[in-house]
């Protein structure tokens, strides 16, 4: 099957009930999840957060979870975020190592706590994240705003402006297969603003999303340039070697320094000896790391974006994994 069909394909699946009641309940390797996942919960988390933390690198827990349409569980995941911020702190994990964040900060995604209930869903995932901010802010530590499809993105930046009012260290995310995002860049360059870019992992039209590779890896590039010739804080997430040479390259340009005005991203499990070469190369390197039991939609991205891992997937499934 041609990769892109594939993609597709498997991106399909990760919004699809039925695959994934198939999927969890399929004998999977512990080690397939175990490879992208930080831990089935919190104390696993910290603790693997403790060990990346121990080798130079920063990092940034995201608790696994989407499209909630419920308010009980949206409120119990602002709890858990405010559990995860307190054992963060209680481990000593949350110094600030630039001025701007913090060892280890979380990220959060706005579907989880309630942007997508039907009745005041804005308004409770803005409320929702308040919360998040003010625990994180009591422990000295941040948040990042992850984006989802392009449904929710004139939402989650507005939900972002009305945040950074009181919490100005709050991290955007932009996605360069996006047509707006340049756009998106040029608003959010400005001074003490974190904003990561990514490529995007959703499944997206073409009437709103660029669909060629080429095409994607070109806007990231000019949103790249944008970011970098700006007063913000840019975050580069992405494990492609082309655009980190390329980032690293137009920030020495316009003079952003290497471990405080920029930094790199990567997600847990994936070119972990990228991760460290960088660190030792003086940039600051922050790890995603998911952690909880809903990690069905979170894989199956990873697994889309790269035929590799899908092999791996399918013969662990097969138990040959
Ligand atoms: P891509 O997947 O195109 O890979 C490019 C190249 O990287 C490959 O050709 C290969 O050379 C190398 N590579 C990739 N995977 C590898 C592997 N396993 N082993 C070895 N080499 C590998 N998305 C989103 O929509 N919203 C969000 O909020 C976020 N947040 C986020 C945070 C962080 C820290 C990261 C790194 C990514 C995200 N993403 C995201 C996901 C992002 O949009 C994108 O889907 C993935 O990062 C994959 O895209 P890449 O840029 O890594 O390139």
């Amino acid at each position: 099957m041609p990769p892109a069909l594939l993609r597709s394909a498997v991106l399909a699946a990760s919004r699809s009930a039925r695959v994934e009641r198939l999927v969890s309940s399929a004998p999977v390797s512990r080690d397939v999840v175990r490879r992208f996942v930080g831990g089935p919960d919190r104390t696993s988390a910290v603790a693997a957060a403790r060990e990346l933390i121990a080798t130079g690198l920063t990092v940034s827990l995201d608790h696994l979870g989407e499209d909630c349409t419920d308010r009980d569980r949206a409120r119990a995941v602002v709890t858990e975020y405010t559990e995860l911020l307190r054992a963060l702190a209680e481990a000593g994990l949350v110094e600030r190592v630039e001025p701007l964040a913090a060892r280890a900060e979380v990220s959060v995604k706005l579907s989880a706590i309630g942007q997508a209930l039907p009745v005041d869903g804005e308004k409770l995932a803005l409320d929702h994240a308040r919360a998040i901010c003010r625990a994180a802010a009591d422990v000295g530590a941040t948040v990042t705003l992850d984006m989802e499809d392009h449904t929710t993105t004139d939402s989650t930046l507005g939900i972002l402006r009305e945040l950074r009012v009181d919490f100005p260290d709050v991290g955007a995310v932009l996605q360069a297969y996006l047509r707006r995002t340049e756009g998106d860049c040029r608003d959010l360059a400005t001074a003490g603003s974190r904003v990561r870019l990514c490529k995007g992992a959703y499944r997206e039209p073409e009437s709103v999303a660029y669909t060629k590779r080429l095409d994607v890896d070109l806007s990231y590039v000019r949103c790249l340039n944008i970011l970098m010739s700006g007063a913000g804080y840019p975050m580069i997430a992405t494990h492609d070697p082309r655009l980190i040479e390329i980032a690293a390259e137009r920030a020495k340009f316009h003079g952003k320094s290497a471990g405080s005005e920029f930094e790199f991203q990567l997600l847990y499990g994936i070119r972990p000896d990228e991760q460290r070469r960088l660190a030792e190369n003086q940039h600051t390197v922050r790890v995603y790391v998911p952690y909880g039991a809903q990690w069905y939609g979170y894989l199956m991205r990873r697994l889309a974006e790269r035929p590799a891992n899908l092999a791996f997937f399918a013969r662990a499934v097969a138990g040959r994994g």
